[in-house]
């Protein structure tokens, strides 16, 4: 059931966030105020790289996310990262619903975007959070200092994902708390919760071991640029 994962993106913008995809021929990408992500199939040929440049345009950024394929010369590497990818499993189930627990809505994402801005887990925009539910803590003023919430959704599995407390609040099991719930609420539905971590995350990778995510495999992601727009030919 796991082998989804081997192609998160893909699966997910040809399943459960078919409505969030946009696609040229067989290449195919989020909404870009949704995600950068993009996806070729595992074996890509030129005109499927000719069909991610034409949807994401000349010179745009191409996140490939963890799919191990490389794209042609003319494509500008961007950045690359080794990271984990971990699953999750039914012991997560019995999360207790925390009153300081709180559903975020489209009213939060200024908040949201304040907070990923302080704490940095990862790629986060403006229209991320229509890619599942997520959930907040706030401090005794009504700030939002921790949040987490769900990602890539492919059939049987969800991505927990945006998990990150403001540093002034981290160290009283915020986060765990928050990974709890996120993860009990995507078991109860019937998915089993994984994720994504840098290798570098000592930190995060600890919390995740704690809570039963085990290491599934080792993944790079990598982004590229598409080529820039040929300038026209003088006659
Ligand atoms: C990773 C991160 C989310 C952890 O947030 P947090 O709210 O501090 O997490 P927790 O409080 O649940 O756990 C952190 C530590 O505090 C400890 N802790 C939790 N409650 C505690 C308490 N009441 N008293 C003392 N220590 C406590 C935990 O045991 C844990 O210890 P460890 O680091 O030795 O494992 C936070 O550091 C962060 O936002 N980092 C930047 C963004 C990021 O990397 N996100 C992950 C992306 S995959």
């Amino acid at each position: 059931m796991t082998d989804v994962l081997d192609a998160p993106v893909a699966a997910a913008l040809a399943g459960p966030h078919a409505h969030l995809a946009r696609r040229v021929g067989r290449a195919a990408s989020y909404d870009r105020a949704v995600a950068t992500f993009s996806a070729v199939p595992p074996d890509p040929g030129q005109q499927d790289w000719d069909d991610l440049a034409a949807l994401l345009g000349p010179g745009r950024f191409a996140d490939l996310f963890s799919l191990p394929v490389t794209p042609p010369a003319s494509w500008e590497p961007a950045f690359r990262l080794d990271g984990l990818q971990m699953v999750g499993s039914s012991s997560l189930a019995s999360a207790v619903r925390d009153p300081a627990v709180e559903e975020l809505t489209a009213d939060d994402v200024p908040a949201m975007l304040a907070l990923v801005e302080q704490a940095r887990p990862g790629p986060f925009w403006e229209r991320t959070f229509e890619m599942g539910r997520y959930a907040g803590v706030r401090d005794d003023s009504g700030r939002l200092v921790a949040m987490a919430g769900e990602r890539l959704r492919v059939p049987g599995l969800t991505e927990v994902s945006a998990v990150c407390t403001a540093p002034e609040a981290r160290g009283r099991g915020l986060a765990e708390l928050l990974v709890r719930d996120v993860a009990a609420r995507i078991i109860e539905r019937g998915d089993q919760p994984f994720l994504h971590v840098a290798a570098s995350n000592a930190g995060a990778i600890r919390l995740y071991e704690r809570l039963g995510f085990v290491v599934r495999r080792e993944v790079v992601f990598h982004g590229y640029r598409t080529p820039p727009r040929r300038s026209p030919s003088r006659p």
